[in-house]
């Protein structure tokens, strides 16, 4: 708003300065500073850009500009005339200032949204072609391997990620102490008594907890996310995915755990994959094996991807161990049982010949959209 001059004394409307009771030169001053505010008023409105506008500030804030003469010019006049133009002066500055931040936040709101369009980045432009959003590569194995067993009569069950010392490894016969646990890296988390609470190392436990709230028959998957202090390499990495299998009912067999294993290997990888059952330990299950499936990249004769073995182990697997059962309140006299753990970026690698796991994680959307 333009600083109203009849404000101050002396001032006429009908006859302005000139006709008022003032010296001449007060009345020329206050006509010139009426001139001046109008200039510097259009000069900050009509600034196109930030450095336009602090180019007027600049002149308007000059001692050598038109508004610093009018202050020069202040000490030729009398006490009541720089008493009025003083206070005219004052006023003017007040309202270009005022003038010039309201401007200001004009001009750097719109200089700001020009750089964010500038800087914007178009997402649905990746080599010129749109990208539609799917699932993750390790989700859809997921959903597929669960397909699998669901087809088999299984049905899917989950268990928490952060589990306790009972789940992961007492019920499942790693007693206090036992030297197994050392081979599950574990991450502990800081709750509870020492090393009570933990990242959960594998899939296991959920079974445990199927058994606790189910009773056999159990025909049941239990996929989920894993943790252990591992460094990653082309067949490790520190999270990943399992998906557990557990039958429990009268007279199951070695003979059931095999078959139903080659079952889902047909069916998720189609005839003619060459798998063995090795020997191994777990606490959990006697026997215990491990299953593995011939390396697809060197078919056997050893190299990166396998260490070497020619072989790339799947997951573990074994007749659940009557002391497990035995945990859960399930008479082992009456109930037998079958378990296993497969890995799901194991799945997924062997299935689509990925070399080295570590990819899956790496977010590169040239890898992704391929799946
Ligand atoms: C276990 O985790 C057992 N709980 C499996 C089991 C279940 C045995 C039921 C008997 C009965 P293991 O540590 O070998 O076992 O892991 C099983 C599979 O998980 C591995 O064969 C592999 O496919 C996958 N796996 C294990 N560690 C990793 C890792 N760091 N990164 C990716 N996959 C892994």
């Amino acid at each position: 708003m333009a600083v109203k001059l009849s404000a101050f004394a002396g001032y006429s409307e009908s006859r302005g300065w000139r006709g008022a009771r003032l010296p001449s030169v007060t009345s020329e001053l206050l006509q010139q500073l009426e001139q001046v505010s109008d200039e510097a008023r259009r000069g900050l409105e009509a600034a196109a850009d930030v450095a336009a506008l602090t180019e007027q500030e600049r002149l308007i804030a000059a001692k050598q500009g038109p508004l610093g003469d009018i202050s020069r010019a202040l000490g030729s006049l009398d006490a009541e005339g720089k008493k009025t133009v003083g206070a005219a002066l004052n006023a003017v500055r007040a309202e270009l200032k005022e003038l010039s931040q309201a401007r200001r936040s004009v001009l750097e709101a719109k200089e700001r949204q020009a750089r964010l369009e500038a800087e914007r980045l178009d997402l649905t432009e990746v080599l010129g072609a749109p990208v539609d959003g799917h699932l993750h590569l390790i989700t859809r194995t997921r959903y597929e391997l669960e397909d699998v067993f669901l087809g088999m009569g299984f049905t899917v069950a989950e268990g928490p990620e952060v589990e306790d010392d009972w789940h992961n490894f007492e019920a499942l016969n790693f007693p206090p102490g036992h030297p197994a646990r050392s081979s599950w890296d574990t991450f502990f988390v800081e709750l509870g008594s020492e090393e009570q609470v933990l990242l959960r190392t594998h899939t296991s436990p959920v079974q445990i907890r199927v058994m606790e709230s189910q009773k056999p028959p159990i025909y049941s998957v239990m996929p989920g996310q894993c943790f252990r202090r591992e460094t990653p390499d082309a067949r490790h990495l520190a999270v990943f995915n399992q998906i557990e299998g557990l039958v429990v009912d009268k007279g199951i067999t070695f003979g059931d755990l095999a078959g139903c294993i080659d079952t889902f290997t047909q069916a998720y990888f189609g005839p003619g994959i060459h798998a063995r059952l090795r020997p191994a330990f777990f606490p959990f299950t006697e026997p215990s094996a491990e299953f593995e499936v011939v390396c697809f990249f060197c078919k056997g004769d050893g190299c990166r991807t396998c260490s070497k073995t020619g072989w790339i182990e799947l997951g573990g697997c074994g007749m659940v161990d009557p002391n497990v059962l035995q945990a859960v309140g399930i008479d082992p006299e009456e109930y037998s049982g079958f378990a296993f753990g497969f890995g799901i970026e194991r799945c997924a690698q062997l299935r689509h010949d990925i070399d080295d796991m570590r990819v899956l994680l790496d977010n590169d959307i040239r890898f992704l959209t391929q799946f």
